[in-house]
């Protein structure tokens, strides 16, 4: 689809124009979302409800910020980040996910800060680029990101991400991408970051490690990932 001006609300998103702060933190899971916004934000109102994908603009320590969900996906996230950046004037969406480690000094409940994002899918070929385009992050979000892991004291690390298009990869081709150095694998970082670069607007993922393919024992319950990552949403809430 096309760029018009005035098309909200959306085939997807039932807010009206202002109804999104600057900065949309953005969780795969809805619920996810409603923890946010339960947890950390001040009078928070529900702006989209749409297939259950809810929105929500509140305060955040005095400053205006939005979560909503991306649903899991390239194609999902690819869909309301376009929509976010293109439609409602969002300026900054910072993607906080779950993924898979492929590094060794990485472990449960440890953060990945995206840098790039490469991937199997092909969501960048709509683009019709003479090469490869690589994914990134916005640098001024990663620094800060990082700087307020640092201070933290989390033990985290910056690079490449992985976004599959398949959780089952009967490749399981994750592990190829770690001898390019490759540190985890989710779904949705490169879309958002093509995206972003699309509409020169600035994007971020920051992913807690739910599982790791070096030790597999340590793997999170779904129950963990609802709400065990909230070190990880502190830094989106402090950048955002
Ligand atoms: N693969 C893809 N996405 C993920 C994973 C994974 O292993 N873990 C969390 N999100």
């Amino acid at each position: 689809m096309h760029h018009h001006k005035d098309c909200t609300p959306t085939p997807h998103i039932e807010a009206k124009k202002g109804d999104f702060a600057d900065t949309v933190i953005m969780p795969g899971d809805p619920l996810r979302a409603k923890f946010i916004a339960e947890a950390y934000l001040e009078n928070a109102v529900l702006v989209n409800n749409v297939r259950g994908i809810c929105g929500y603009t509140g305060y955040y320590k005095g400053k205006r910020v939005s979560v909503m969900a991306s649903g899991m996906g390239q194609p999902s996230i690819g869909i309301y980040s376009y929509e976010l950046f293109n439609f409602y004037d969002v300026k900054s969406i910072i993607r906080v996910g779950t993924c898979g480690s492929m590094h060794k000094d990485l472990h449960a409940r440890d953060i990945i800060i995206a840098m790039g994002a490469c991937t199997n899918g092909s969501f960048a070929a709509q683009y019709r680029l003479p090469g490869t385009f690589c994914p990134i992050a916005d640098f001024d979000l990663v620094r800060r990101a990082a700087a307020i892991a640092e201070e933290k004291g989390l033990t985290y690390k910056v690079g490449n991400m992985l976004s599959s298009d398949t959780f089952y990869d009967d490749a399981n081709s994750a592990l190829e991408w770690a001898k390019m150095g490759v540190l985890g694998v989710e779904m949705e970082s490169a879309a958002l970051y093509c995206n972003a670069a699309r509409a020169g607007k600035k994007a971020l993922c920051i992913c807690t490690v739910s599982d790791s393919f070096i030790y597999p024992e340590e793997n999170t319950t779904s129950a963990e990932r609802q709400s065990s990552f909230t070190k990880m949403m502190e830094i989106a809430l402090e950048i955002a």
